[in-house]
């Protein structure tokens, strides 16, 4: 099944990562050499959508101008022998096309994804939270377009936890469809403990149909007061069959301090120009 359109939700607060955020969208913070949200961009650019919506809010305009084209820097760059350099300024801005809506009060997750409803319209979509980076997440979201096409219904990706982490995540009571797919009977949005339904957690990788707008304009707000997305798709599982699909390879959360430190580690020691000094100088501080 062709996807047409990608949502990235970008207007939360950051809270998590102040104070360098206060000023700063958390989603322009480094990882290596490009900023968070523009993986979640290559990711959607390499299962083919065609418009990416990011969903943006007050203080955030440098997501932007990242994304737009900078003539002034890419002359500079020209007239100073960094041709290359240039031309990578220049790729960043002619990936895909990307418009913005704005969230303006941050209400939750699953209010930021109704924001982005007028443009979505009536079909289905990729949703990605850009603070979890999937090094094959391409792989895992033709897997969940495939899943979705042959359903006709919305797919998320999930991944077992250790107990201890359980109540961080939204958490799903399965039933075995087939290896490594489950119907989704129950979501529950951070469950206490020993009140978790399974250690399956959602990660930030949804291929959804659009009559979750509709769940989600019913949704109340739930855990922190907040209308959250793992609410609205508990209101359509029980309409409906929504399915979680267990994916295989890594997923890494650049969200909290030490989760980007440990992610901007990791995904230094996998890369070939980074990863050998990397590892020779962590040798020398351990
Ligand atoms: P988080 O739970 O990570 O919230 O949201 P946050 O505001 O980004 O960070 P903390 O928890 O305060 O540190 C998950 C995703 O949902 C988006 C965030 O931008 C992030 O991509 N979000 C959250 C919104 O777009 N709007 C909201 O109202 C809440």
């Amino acid at each position: 099944m062709h996807i047409r359109k990608a949502v990235i939700t970008a207007a939360g607060w950051g809270t998590r990562f102040l104070p360098a955020t206060k000023s700063q969208p958390k989603e322009m913070l480094p990882l290596l050499g490009k900023p968070i949200i523009q993986y979640s961009v290559e990711e959607a650019v390499a299962c083919g959508v065609e418009l990416v919506v990011i969903v943006t809010a007050l203080g955030k305009r440098s997501m932007e101008d990242h994304f737009d084209r900078a003539f002034e820097l890419e002359h500079f760059l020209e007239q100073h022998g960094k041709g290359k350099l240039a031309e990578e300024i220049r790729r960043v801005s002619n990936m895909v096309d990307i418009c913005y809506v704005r969230q303006k009060e941050q209400l939750g997750l699953g209010h930021a994804v109704l924001t982005a409803k007028n443009v979505v319209g009536s079909e289905p979509f990729i949703l990605f939270l850009p603070d979890d980076i999937f090094p094959d997440g391409a792989t895992t979201l033709k897997k969940m377009m495939d899943i979705c096409a042959r359903y006709e219904s919305s797919v998320l990706a999930v991944k077992e936890v250790p107990e201890e982490v359980v109540d961080r995540y939204g958490v799903i009571k399965p039933r075995k469809v087939e290896p490594r797919l489950y119907q989704a009977m129950e979501l529950v949005e951070k469950p206490d403990r020993e009140e978790a339904p399974s250690r399956l957690a959602i990660m930030g990788r949804y291929v959804l149909t659009p009559d979750i707008f509709r769940a989600l304009e019913l949704t109340r707000p739930g855990r922190g007061q907040e209308i959250q997305l793992t609410d609205g798709l508990q209101r359509l599982a029980h309409e409906r069959t929504v399915y979680a699909y267990e994916f295989e390879g890594e997923r890494y959360d650049a969200g909290t301090l030490k989760t980007w430190l440990e992610t901007t580690i990791a995904l230094a020691l996998r890369d070939p120009e980074l990863g050998p000094g990397l590892r020779e100088y962590l040798g020398k501080l351990l």
